[in-house]
């Protein structure tokens, strides 16, 4: 979900709609706004996307100088008109966005209710407007109702309120993000800086259970016990055009052209000759490392898996596990083992329950994460950032490859402190990494994957086959193409198709074979297996595998970088080939069924 808001003099509908939409990736299946109009309190939600709410709100003359806006992605109730934000409480005197879960909801509704409080939603949320009615009626100022009200909360979330008459907007989080904008004519409020961008690049993150009040002035923060606390003014030097989708059809699509630039800010000043300088982690960082743990969702979990295969290559003992199976069966740590939470968003609930495990069992945790101020990167122990810029298409991209660059370097930097030794082959390996945006280039602009997507849709299902960094990629090309094509797709080690998989394979099944470089010889073979079962193959590899390309079906080639770096190139084409495909089919690119960017819950 996504939580907006703006505090000015002059009229905030637009910006605040503006704000809603740049957050649309949050959650998008019902939005809501609520004014204050000089009379009272405005307040407009339906189901639906942001641009069915500012439809209806282009009828109407609903405006005003102070408002909060939210975009939902369901979790308590189904996504109707009456569970979507703003709530309020029983006279429209206060109304209430929110992220997150309040735990001890049920028990805090069955109270209000025997007080006389009726309720018109199934959500959590609700309980947040009448708690601060009670005492708003009690005679405390709203500040004072708001920090009492939080109080009775349990659980994890993100706040954001008004009271009609007083023109602030009141916030708190705790486990959820909230960032504040300050502005020139006007302050804001947001679950994630993208949603003000344009209107300003001035940031103060928020801290779990500071108490914000923002005026059209500036704002205020204090502690739970109201003592003023002093929270860093920041400048974010995303370009707001970074957050828009530009000339492109779709994020997505610009996301993957944005690959080069953003590898570019993701490597800028972190390799110098034979050396890698990264910035909080001087050499000897990790010199008591004995063993690292990969944590991780989805997309991230195969960036995760990737880096595992680079480690394990190089000697350090490394795994990679689901986040959420992690936080349910934590594997055995010690001090010296060092967790990494690969993520994007640094926000993933499933991911922040599996760095809390191990934390509590007193491992070391690093966040690898794309957003400086997220909660991961908050709560672990360091953070290391991947420099990709905002990612809005729900189907990863631009950070998968940011991830992978940025685990290479933090591989080197662990082998180097662990043995002593820098990598075998280091400085080819670290100059084809200089070189990965310009390949990754070469990638897109000769790229043949919207022709053969169109040759090689099954009817029967894709599947993606590879070894080693092309295992990892394998799974991510499945998990990207059934994501945005809505048709089945799996990825397998490649060894392993033989031993059940290749049962599935006829000619109504493209399988894509993804080659590093190494052990050629044993994907050949898995290309035969399959083409004697008459299934069709796309192989995807360096431009020198002409064994390859002359077995497979179809050629997708990538330059013949370092082996290890092959498979991020390789991933570029898979990714190209998913958008394609999709894209002829007419999906929802940006915005697939059923799938949000950032999950917030277990
Ligand atoms: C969601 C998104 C995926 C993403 C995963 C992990 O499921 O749809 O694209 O890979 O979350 O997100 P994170 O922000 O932790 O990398």
């Amino acid at each position: 979900c996504g939580i907006t808001a703006r505090v000015g003099s002059d009229d905030s509908l637009d910006p605040l709609l503006t704000s809603l939409q740049n957050l649309e990736y949050r959650g998008y299946d019902s939005a809501g706004i609520a004014i204050q109009n000089g009379t009272g309190i405005d307040i407009n939600k339906r189901e639906g996307q942001v641009s069915e709410l500012q439809s209806e709100l282009a009828a109407g003359d609903v405006d005003g100088p102070v408002g909060i806006g939210h975009t939902r992605w369901s979790t308590h109730g189904p996504p109707t008109d009456d569970n979507a934000h703003p709530h309020t409480d029983c006279h429209e005197r206060v109304a209430a966005v929110h992220n997150g879960i309040i735990e001890n909801y049920t028990e805090l509704r069955e109270g209000l209710q025997a007080r006389g409080h009726e309720f018109t939603s199934d959500t959590d949320t609700e309980v947040i407007p009448h708690l601060v009615e009670e005492r708003l009626a009690a005679g405390q100022d709203p500040e004072s109702a708001f920090r009492d009200a939080v109080d009775q909360l349990e659980g994890s979330y993100a706040i954001a309120l008004l009271v009609d008459g007083d023109p602030t907007v009141y916030a708190t989080r705790n486990g959820s993000p909230l960032v504040i904008g300050d502005g020139q004519s006007a302050n804001y409020l947001a679950s994630d800086v993208p949603a003000f961008l344009e209107f300003t690049d001035r940031v103060v993150y928020l801290e779990d259970d500071d108490i914000a009040a923002i005026t059209p002035e500036g704002y205020r923060i204090t502690d739970v016990d109201g003592t003023p606390v002093s929270r860093p003014v920041e400048t974010v030097d995303w370009d707001p055009e970074d957050a828009e989708k530009g000339s492109y059809d779709h994020y997505m699509l610009k996301e993957i052209n944005e690959q080069p630039m953003a590898l570019r800010q993701t490597l800028h000043g972190r390799i110098d000759g034979s050396d890698v300088v990264l910035e909080d982690f001087p050499p000897g960082s990790f010199e008591d490392v004995s063993n690292v743990q990969f944590v991780a969702c989805g997309t991230s979990y195969h960036a995760g898996m990737y880096g595992e295969r680079l480690l394990s290559d190089w000697g350090i003992n490394a795994d990679t596990f689901i986040a959420s199976e992690y936080a349910a069966y934590p594997a055995p740590v010690d001090e010296n083992t060092l967790v990494i939470g690969v993520t994007q968003s640094g926000e993933t609930a499933d991911t922040l329950e599996a760095l809390q495990r191990a934390r509590d069992r007193g491992a070391r945790t690093l966040a690898l994460t794309n957003v400086i101020g997220s909660t991961a990167a908050r709560t672990c122990d360091d953070a290391l950032f991947i420099r990709a810029g905002p990612e809005i298409g729900v189907a990863a991209t631009k950070t998968f490859s940011s991830q992978v660059a940025t685990l290479v370097l933090l591989g080197e930097r662990l082998v180097r402190d662990v043995t002593g030794e820098p990598t075998e082959g280091h400085e080819q390996r670290l100059r084809a990494l200089e070189a990965l945006p310009e390949n990754v280039e070469s990638v897109i602009e000769t790229t043949d994957a919207e022709a053969v997507s169109r040759r090689c849709l099954g009817d029967n299902g894709h599947f993606f086959i590879g070894r080693g960094s092309a295992f990892s990629v394998a799974l991510e090309g499945a998990l990207k193409f059934k994501e945005i094509t809505y048709e089945h797709a799996e990825g397998f080690a490649a060894g392993e198709l033989k031993h059940g998989p290749l049962a599935l394979v006829t000619s109504e099944t493209p399988v894509f074979a993804i080659g590093t470089g190494q052990h050629l010889n044993r994907l050949e073979s898995n290309v035969r297996e399959i083409q004697t079962r008459g299934g069709p193959v796309v192989a995807v590899g360096p431009r020198t595998a002409s064994q390859l390309a002359q077995t497979a079906d179809e050629f997708l080639p990538v330059p013949a970088t370092h082996p290890d770096l092959v498979a991020a190139l390789a991933n570029v084409q898979l990714q190209l080939i998913a958008y394609h495909a999709a894209n002829e089919m007419g999906r929802s690119i940006d915005k697939p069924r059923n799938l949000a960017k950032s999950v917030t819950v277990e």
